[in-house]
């Protein structure tokens, strides 16, 4: 059986993630594909342990943070992920590797090539097939999450914190353009799942057998 496609949806705080999450299940179903949601860090119970514990805590050090997002993943992908891409299923991830290059490099400053290696070592060097790079200013951003109400401690990070998560994620962006799609979430959401739709039609004419 052909794998199914690994979909991963990344961004700063309040680019619409999560919202277009539905939509892009909603697209795959109905073109009668077999999808998986899940989430980093979480997806699976020690996982979502884990997240709870990262979230709440006020005094890790970023080499701990990372290890930590490395320790929920490890599990995730091993025991969801890469069983349901066996599957044929397609799974969606909000949230995966490109977020710890992007929180932990860019914004807590470990080098890239730290997260490297810990990504070959313990994702025996898979990577998702498509990632949704949902890109807003920062102030954009920072407003639509704080209007939700509770903020968790990366949300109460600085300005410069956010702003240099989001050129993280724009020179990940420029590295890998082929994998990495970048969505201008600052258009009205018709237009955004316009967009989405464009590309996941392309990758599901190319992904079936
Ligand atoms: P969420 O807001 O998308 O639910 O994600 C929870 C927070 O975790 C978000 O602020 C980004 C952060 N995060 C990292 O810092 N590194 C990671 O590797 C992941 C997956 C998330």
């Amino acid at each position: 059986m052909k794998r199914g496609c690994f979909i991963t949806l990344e961004g700063g705080e309040g680019v619409g993630k999560t919202t277009n999450l539905g939509y892009i299940r909603g697209y795959l179903v109905s073109r009668g594909i077999d999808v998986v949601v899940t989430r980093e860090p979480g997806g699976v119970p020690l996982a979502e342990e884990l997240r709870g514990f990262i979230l709440a805590q006020r005094s890790l050090l970023p080499e701990a943070e990372l290890l930590l997002m490395f320790a929920a993943r490890v599990h995730h992908f091993k025991e969801k992920i890469d069983p349901a891409l066996s599957e044929g299923k397609w799974v969606i991830s909000d949230r995966f590797t490109d977020a710890s290059y992007a929180y932990q490099g860019g914004g807590r400053g470990i080098a890239w090539q730290r997260i490297g290696y810990l990504e070959d070592w313990l994702l025996d060097g898979r990577r998702p097939d498509l990632t949704l790079l949902f890109d807003a200013p920062v102030e954009v951003g920072l407003a639509r999450a704080r209007s939700r109400g509770e903020t968790n401690r990366f949300e109460e990070e600085e300005r410069a914190f956010m702003e240099r998560v989001r050129q993280a994620y724009l020179q990940r962006w420029r590295e890998e353009p082929e994998r990495i799609r970048k969505i201008d979430a600052t258009l009205p959401l018709p237009q955004v799942q316009g967009q989405i739709a464009r590309l996941l039609d392309s990758i599901i004419d190319t992904w079936r057998p």
